[in-house]
């Protein structure tokens, strides 16, 4: 049975429920606190430990002796990429039975879209503008995963990241840090259950803590080097949204900020996330991060880099074994330290004793709910809906959607089609390609017998491999439309998968060069993990779908939208550039002296070979049908510190069709003592808009959402003019308006982890 949490508390950081809250400071000992007194060094050290299952990132949860003699000696805290409800409970039993303190141990996987159903992949379910579609896929993940064993995901990971030859801008929601921060809130929300662990919650983890997607050249693990203000106006903010919303866990970044590798970054780590914003969950390493510490040549040798790691409050050691094999020596020399290991011990046990593993270790390890759960049909069903409400409709001149009745034959072109593994996309955790409704099968299903379908890959899109492409013409110039699908396959994106080149694979253009070259009515699915540079195809192509990587219903929810069931809605949640050349390429930019205005002369900051502008805004994505924006109208002309501004407008529904739209709030900080975005989001809301239809989106602002970070390193909110845009994209803004800060005060909070509130109403 699904259980769909609905949690008000969310979207609010009115109701907060910082996980371990109340660590210090308590009046009497508690359960941990106990324990702890009980624990050896090495058992205690034993907690930091995480291990994987396998010998390398593969899967096994049946451990060998010498291994399930760590267990029975306290010297593991955590496995990861391990599953599975019956072999993970043999494992939990070694512990709990057999070592001498009992202590659960804490199973952990890379749950990221879905355990066994997958769904669209982050990216693309950022595309849903969404947070509540993100928040029930991140809670059937949630309910298979426990279901098969597990306690802890890593993942929302929800790194900003504006430069798309980044393999992991797959992994997260795009470049937008209030988009960001909502789909963080969901997400968080979605695989926990709620704002605070409990027993039976897969714990989240906020990933990767705090600049790991500003990679210099978009090369994974490469140094970021970001201002003060742009890692707190820009990268921290999804983090705050999500230690806000009770993540349990974070991980740290395998980079450095400026020289400084996240790992050991006391002043980020032990300053900024545990002091400044109160967090006391668990902070746990990537992987071997803590010995690479000494490739950043930031530690002299293994103790030194435990140490360091230590200090900065890392509680548990990712596969690396630095604190397992010289955490102990180097505490014996340095005592002082073994309050930070206490504290460090304490969280972990904290968490354990949170997700209920002290009163019931059996819990997670029932393998008839395993059964019932994995690929439940509701759970299927909700991946489709996902899928659907994750597609964009980049480009349509009249040809879709299109009519089954009028349809005699179609032709479907391109390997990805038929590739189930490439619908997985990155991270599949136990997805299984058979499991997919493959694009072919998709079509195929919803189209009556009577249609002649014919199909062929033309090209590969992992070579050169073009051979097949005549073939596939002769099948295009027979049928009355193609359906040309083309992009990445699943391994061009993801982690160690940066490209230094955004277009198409080669043999993919060459595929679509041929079909288009027929004349014939083509559309074209887009499948992609990132934004590619497509200028001619957007030229040259009717109509254009982006339908990334989605999942097991990917076939089921193409052909919705293909064929007009469902009107797409999905909208960018990453500007697409004009050539790899324009990277890193994002809308939110700062104004300059010399604005690239494209009608100005070239003394602007623009290129000299190429249209400043994006291929695709971010924010972009067209609908079936046709809205109007009417009738703005704000509560005040000003607002003062603890105020609200109310601004409203009215969507109507005018092309016909039943269909979402995504309704965006923007914002500008005209004058400022220092120069600011151009344009910055500030709000969003799918609304749901039957045939004529109208609805009124009411966005409350308070003025702490326009503060930025100040030279002197506060928040701070200026008096002044704002100027605030209703639109459908961040280019194509419909309406507009401006109001008064009345008084210059301080900020609290980073000002894209604060939610706007939405209400939506209905006209009788
Ligand atoms: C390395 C990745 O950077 C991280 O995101 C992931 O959670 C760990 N490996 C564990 O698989």
């Amino acid at each position: 049975m699904l259980r769909l949490l609905r949690h008000a508390a969310v979207a609010s950081v009115a109701v907060v429920v910082l996980s371990a809250a109340g660590l210090a400071g308590a009046q009497t000992p508690n359960r941990t606190e106990i324990l702890l007194k009980k624990m050896t060094l090495e058992e205690k050290v034993g907690q930091l430990v995480q291990r994987a299952g396998g010998r390398s990132k593969s899967l096994n949860s049946r451990l060998d002796d010498a291994e399930l003699e760590r267990v029975r000696a306290g010297s593991v805290g955590s496995y990861l990429h391990v599953a599975g409800a019956e072999p993970l409970g043999r494992l939990q039993k070694v512990a709990v039975e057999e070592s001498r303190l009992g202590i659960p141990l804490l199973f952990a996987m890379d749950v990221v879209h879905g355990y066994r159903t997958i769904f669209p992949v982050p990216l693309a379910q950022a595309a849903t503008f969404a947070p509540d579609a993100e928040e029930r896929a991140a809670r059937i993940a949630a309910e298979e995963a426990t279901a098969a064993g597990l306690h802890w995901t890593f993942a929302p990971m929800i790194d900003i990241a504006r430069d798309a030859r980044w393999g992991r801008i797959v992994e997260g929601a795009g470049e937008d840090p209030y988009l960001g921060a909502r789909m963080a809130v969901a997400q968080v929300g979605g695989f926990q259950g709620g704002n605070a662990l409990r027993p039976g919650s897969l714990m989240a983890t906020a990933k990767h803590f705090g600049a790991y997607g500003a990679a210099i050249g978009g090369r994974d693990y490469n140094s970021a080097d970001v201002s003060e203000r742009t890692l707190q106006e820009v990268y921290l903010p999804p983090f705050y949204a999500a230690a806000r919303a009770g993540a349990g866990s974070f991980m740290a970044a395998f980079n450095d900020i400026a020289g400084v590798p996240t790992t050991a970054n006391r002043e980020l780590l032990r300053g900024t996330l545990r002091e400044r914003w109160g967090w006391q969950g668990l902070l746990v390493s990537d992987w071997g991060a803590i010995g690479e510490l000494l490739n950043h040549g930031v530690a002299e040798d293994r103790k030194g880099a435990g140490l360091l790691a230590l200090d900065a409050s890392v509680d548990m050691d990712m596969i690396g074994g630095v604190y397992a094999d010289d955490l102990k020596d180097a505490i014996a020399k340095d005592p002082a330290r073994l309050k930070l290991l206490d504290e460090a011990v304490l969280r972990i046990l904290r968490v354990k004793e949170q997700l209920g593993l002290f009163d019931k270790p059996m819990a997670y390890h029932d393998p008839e709910r395993e059964a019932r759960e994995l690929l439940a049909p509701e759970h299927r069903e909700a991946a489709r809906a996902v899928a659907r409400q994750s597609i964009v409709l980049l480009k349509n001149d009249k040809l879709l959607p299109l009519d089954p009745a009028r349809l005699k034959s179609v032709a479907v072109i391109g390997a990805l089609a038929t590739d189930g593994m490439s619908s997985l996309g990155s991270w599949r955790a136990q997805g299984k390609a058979e499991d997919v409704v493959t694009v072919l099968k998709g079509i195929t299903a919803a189209l009556p017998t009577r249609v002649k379908i014919v199909s062929a890959a033309g090209a590969d899109p992992r070579n050169l491999e073009t051979s097949g492409i005549a073939a596939a013409i002769k099948l295009v110039k027979a049928s009355d439309v193609t359906i040309l699908m083309i992009g990445e396959d699943y391994d061009l994106s993801g982690e160690s998968r940066s490209r230094s080149n955004l277009e198409l694979p080669p043999s993919q253009i060459e595929l679509a060069r041929a079909v288009l070259a027929t004349g014939k009515p083509v559309v074209v699915l887009l499948a992609n993990g990132r934004p590619l540079a497509i200028t001619e195809l957007a030229e040259k192509a009717p109509a254009i779908l982006e339908t990334w990587m989605l999942g097991v219903e990917a076939g089921n929810a193409v052909a919705d939208v293909l064929f007009g069931a469902y009107s797409p809605a999905g909208r960018l949640p990453v500007s697409f550039p004009r050539a790899t050349g324009a990277v890193p390429f994002y809308y939110s930019v700062n104004a300059t002296g010399r604005p690239a205005d494209p009608d100005l002369a070239k003394d602007t900051v623009r290129y000299h070979d190429l249209p400043i502008t994006p291929q695709y805004a971010f924010g972009h994505g067209l609908s079936y049908s046709e809205f109007r924006y009417g009738d703005l109208s704000q509560s005040t002309q000003s607002v003062g510190p603890g105020e609200r501004i109310d601004i409203a407008i009215t969507i109507e529904n005018i092309g016909g069709v039943a269909s979402d739209e995504v309704v965006q709030l923007y914002v500008r900080d005209p004058v400022a003592s220092i120069a600011r975005p151009v344009l910055e989001l500030r709000g969003f809301k799918r609304i749901e808009l039957g045939a004529g239809q109208r609805k009124r989106v009411t966005f409350s602002l308070t003025p702490e959402q326009l503060a930025f970070w100040s030279p002197k390193g506060q928040w701070l909110v200026e008096a002044g003019r704002i100027d605030f845009w209703i639109g459908a994209s961040s280019a194509d803004l419909r309406a507009n308006g401006s109001f008064e800060i009345t008084r210059t005060h301080t900020g609290t909070a980073p000002a894209a982890a604060l939610p706007t509130r939405v209400i939506v109403s209905n006209f009788n």
